[in-house]
């Protein structure tokens, strides 16, 4: 839990509501929280989802685990005291946007459950919903396909703390979405998503 260090700081309440703000873009906001392997997919998924929830008229917007690490993370590295300070951070980021009203596909391989529990609580806490989404690969695969070069340099040892070479990967237990991207087509994760965003009634029909 990150230390509150301000204090004498107050509540300030705006008069446009959450609800309105969903009544002028015709859905509430939510978090996709995408969780996996470097190299699992994704990104790849978090991209042709929003392309194709755009069309639907949703408005989207991807964080994505690379992206952030250039700019508002670019202070923190890969231990697992950065890795939580970069949940942590992204997960505050994804709640903004949720309350301003947007679908928000947040993609990190976010290796610690309690990482990604706090997460999960922070939007729970605050009535918003939080679909995680297990991007599941085994490493083999992930490996095999190593997009960025990355593994070949972990085995090499010229990069430490590599998740799922030296460094941890909590699976979640008990995801709402689970997609198999070693076995399944980019086509039918996008179509899986898709269909229980509108069974959770969080995408018109
Ligand atoms: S997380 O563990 O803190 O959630 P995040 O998703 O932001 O990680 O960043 C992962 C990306 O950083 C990987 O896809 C990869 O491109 C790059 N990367 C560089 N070093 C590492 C490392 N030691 N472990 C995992 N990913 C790394």
């Amino acid at each position: 839990m990150a230390e509150q260090k301000a204090t004498n700081i107050h509540w300030h309440e705006g008069e446009v509501t959450r609800d309105e703000r969903a009544g002028l873009l015709g859905h509430r906001g939510a978090t996709l929280w995408f969780t996996g392997l470097s190299g699992s997919g994704k990104s790849t998924v978090a991209v042709a989802l929003e392309g194709v929830l755009h069309d639907r008229g949703v408005l989207c917007y991807r964080l994505d685990g690379d992206n952030v690490r250039f700019g508002i993370n670019k202070n923190l590295g890969f231990s697992e005291e950065d890795r939580a300070e970069n949940i942590r951070r992204v997960g505050e980021i994804s709640k903004l946007f949720v309350d301003s009203g947007v679908l928000v596909l947040s993609s990190f391989i976010s290796p610690y459950v309690r990482d990604r529990e706090l997460v999960r609580q922070v939007h729970e806490d605050a009535g918003m919903a939080f679909i995680e989404v297990f991007v599941d690969c085994s490493l083999d695969a992930a490996e095999l396909r190593d997009p960025k070069g990355l593994y070949k340099k972990a085995r090499a040892g010229e990069i430490k703390n590599f998740t799922g070479i030296d460094d941890p990967y909590e699976a979640p237990q008990n995801p709402e979405i689970h997609l198999r991207t070693d076995e399944q087509s980019l086509e039918q994760e996008v179509a899986e998503i898709i269909e229980q965003l509108q069974a959770r009634g969080l995408i018109p029909q």
